[in-house]
């Protein structure tokens, strides 16, 4: 048996897994998100601990004799957060995390430091964890003085799993501290970011043990022998993992709060002039890249929220097949943009309104104009060289059957739907974690099964691409009105 954490933004999701790769049993536990300025979002460490404790007390009640058999453990995570430590291992603020954009300027300032964009082979984002300490540094010097070890969410976990400092190459790859080619910490991106070897984990590849389960832990979760703890990795990694995502030409779209389109790769390749993420995959000797959109299931969210619906109902009001686009436009920037405008400031906005126009008018652009944004995530990727053959669809979005179909028509890109199932970061973690055991990397990392495969309307590809032109035009001004 196999355990799976999903350390995420909103909550941990952790999964039983067999030894055939099924699912078992599931728990989900929720926490807050502290914004207390615009721009900022923290997380208190202590939940994560306690959402674990909490997931595992509801495994063990739901599968008692399976969850007694559980061999390894595997961690996914939001990335790039900071969890600052002291020398005895104490949390010295809440962890900032990776929409936490207060730290734009810091990033300006390092991503313009010559060989930073080399080394780490991205622009370094305002949510990248590099630009945090700085800030840190300006800011709160008295906490930055007594920083013994930095550690990303889900290693922070680990560190309470096991008592060891680790992280693996697809979570360090977000720091901009990582040569993310030679996978090893970079000592002039370290330097740059006023920060020291020593106060980093030790670097695994995500299939590989970080350590075994503390003893106080395996008594009291009623386990015997022996309990290992795999490298884990970044949440987009490992559900890459969790569709069986490893080779070229493979890859998903994610309609999740945000949005990412990502294509694995068995080369590294970087282009940061293009906006796109290069991040070390959680398989040794992979990477993959990506564009990503800070808001999209947010966006639907949003509008739901300010009409009083439920996103659901929203959707639900949509017919099941396009027609053609909206003569409204969505941008879809409510939280700034990352691919391919890194543009921590920008905000969205709606434009063409009509007198007549209504909930269904702006539900459709506003799915349209998450759409065109991935779009644009595409142009980057191709514009790295990067082609995608094969396109799982995921995320909370899918369930749209017009979503999916204009996404389907805007990318011109047949996209694949997973069987209903279990298929995300918790399964990619529980993978890893057999793989650590010493199951092999082909015969665990499978892809899903597919319900559909959403064809791209020939008839519509057309229009929809006139209208991304239109789109397209409209950043620049609105960045000019708004600056
Ligand atoms: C990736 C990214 C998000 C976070 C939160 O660069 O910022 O995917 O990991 O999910």
């Amino acid at each position: 048996m196999y355990l799976g954490f999903d350390l995420g933004t909103s909550g941990l999701r952790a999964v039983l897994v067999d030894a055939s790769g099924a699912v078992l049993a599931a728990s989900d536990f929720a926490w807050p998100v502290d914004h207390l300025h615009p721009g900022w979002s923290e997380q208190d460490p202590t939940h994560w601990v306690a959402g674990c404790t909490q997931a595992v007390s509801d495994l063990r009640a739901k599968a008692p004799q399976e969850f007694a058999a559980i061999r390894a453990i595997g961690l996914s995570g939001q990335m790039h957060g900071a969890t600052l430590l002291d020398k005895s291992g104490d949390v010295l603020r809440p962890a900032i995390l990776w929409n936490d954009t207060r730290s734009a300027a810091e990033a300006a300032t390092l991503d313009a430091t010559p060989d930073i964009r080399a080394l780490s082979g991205n622009i370094v984002f305002p949510g990248f964890t590099a630009p945090k300490l700085l800030w840190v540094e300006q800011n709160e010097p008295e906490i930055f003085a007594q920083i013994d070890m930095v550690l990303l969410p889900k290693d922070y976990l680990r560190y309470w799993l096991t008592g060891e400092f680790v992280s693996d190459m697809s979570d360090a790859a977000g720091t901009s501290w990582l040569d993310v080619g030679k996978r090893d910490w970079s000592a002039e991106l370290m330097a740059a970011g006023h920060m020291r070897r020593d106060q980093m984990p030790r670097l695994i590849e995500g299939s590989e043990s970080s350590g075994q389960l503390r003893d106080d832990l395996l008594a009291e979760w009623g386990l015997t022998g022996s309990v290992l703890v795999a490298g884990g990795g970044g949440d987009n990694a490992v559900a890459a993992c969790g569709v069986g995502c490893l080779h070229e030409g493979e890859g998903f779209v994610s309609l999740g709060t945000s949005g990412v389109l990502l294509a694995a790769k068995e080369s590294y390749a970087p282009a940061p002039e293009t906006a796109v993420h290069t991040f070390c995959h959680a398989l040794p000797q992979t990477w993959y890249q990506m564009g990503v959109i800070l808001a999209a299931t947010d966006c639907l969210n949003w509008l739901a929220k300010n009409l009083g619906d439920s996103p659901a109902t929203l959707a639900e009001r949509l017919p099941q097949s396009i027609s053609g686009p909206s003569g409204t436009y969505f941008l879809p920037y409510l939280s700034g943009e990352r691919t391919p405008h890194n543009d921590a400031d920008i905000r969205g906005a709606f434009l063409g309104l009509d007198i007549n126009s209504g909930p269904q008018d702006l539900t459709q652009s506003v799915m349209e104009g998450v759409g065109f944004a991935l779009r644009d995530s595409l142009s980057a990727l191709s514009a790295t060289g990067t082609e995608l053959k094969n396109v799982l669809a995921i995320g909370g979005g899918t369930r749209s059957k017009f979503w999916l179909e204009s996404l389907a028509t805007i990318l011109d890109l047949p996209l694949q739907v997973p069987a209903k199932g279990e298929f995300g970061a918790a399964l990619g973690a529980a993978r890893l974690a057999m793989v650590a055991d010493g199951r092999t990397i082909s015969e665990v990392m499978t892809p899903p099964e597919v319900s559909e495969t959403i064809q791209p309307r020939a008839d519509l590809v057309s229009a929809y691409n006139d209208a991304y032109q239109r789109y397209g035009a409209f950043y620049p001004s609105i960045k000019e009105v708004l600056s």
